[in-house]
């Protein structure tokens, strides 16, 4: 399992600062976009997503929280997204947003929120390269894990097992050293970004979840 790095909280003045002294530590970068429609919540856009992928050579793991996803995937593809993940409870037709993301040769994934079961996006999975398990409602870093994601994880796991699916199952809110124990033997990936990036030791954090 790899931890994918979220950015969502930490002072953007400082990117850099931030992120130097753990730059060999991770792999993938988490980007949490929102358009404060979708979630009571405004991040920043694809111009910070470009200039952070001129100075970093990471996996970008795009995670769109926005109304309207299909509107702005060239604009995060031109950025430099690896995975673009968006939201099935958007305001989208779902298969057509994938088939726009794969038109451009990148990966696909879809979010379900606290409220959204995988029975509820089953007939998505073999089309998609990412599943974004939400373990917090999405908007905001730093809430408390919800249990209720474990029982997703799993069945996500279960169904790719048993279907040869190939995506990647990820989860994203409140991970750290003990929650990522519920759900860490079922996951490719685990969004991180308070513990992380919010701790006295970065490093150290970042170690505990790898
Ligand atoms: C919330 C975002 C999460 C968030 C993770 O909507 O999708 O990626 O940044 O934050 P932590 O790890 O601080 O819970
Ligand atoms: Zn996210």
């Amino acid at each position: 399992m790899k931890v994918s790095l979220s950015i969502l909280t930490v002072d953007y003045f400082n990117i850099e600062n931030h992120l130097t002294p753990i730059l060999d530590d991770f792999e993938y970068i988490h980007l949490d976009i929102m358009d404060g429609e979708f979630v009571p919540n405004i991040s920043f856009g694809y111009s910070l997503v470009g200039s952070l992928k001129k100075k970093i050579n990471k996996v970008f793991d795009t995670h769109l929280m926005i109304k309207h996803p299909q509107n702005y995937i060239e604009q995060f593809v031109k950025a430099g997204s690896d995975y673009i993940t968006f939201h099935v409870e958007a305001d989208c037709d779902v298969i057509e947003t994938i088939n726009l993301i794969h038109s451009y040769g990148i990966k696909a994934g879809i979010s379900i929120k606290p409220n959204t079961t995988v029975e509820d996006i089953q007939k998505y999975l073999p089309l998609v390269d990412m599943v974004l398990v939400m373990s917090v409602e999405p908007g905001f870093g730093g809430q408390k894990f919800m249990m209720n994601s474990i029982d997703k994880v799993k069945s996500l796991y279960d169904l790719r097992k048993k279907n040869n699916y190939s995506y990647l199952i990820n989860i994203d809110g409140g991970i750290n050293a003990d929650t990522i124990n519920h759900v860490k033997d079922y996951l490719d990936l685990a969004v991180s970004g308070s513990y992380v990036l919010n701790a006295p030791n970065p490093k150290e954090n970042l170690k505990k979840l790898s």
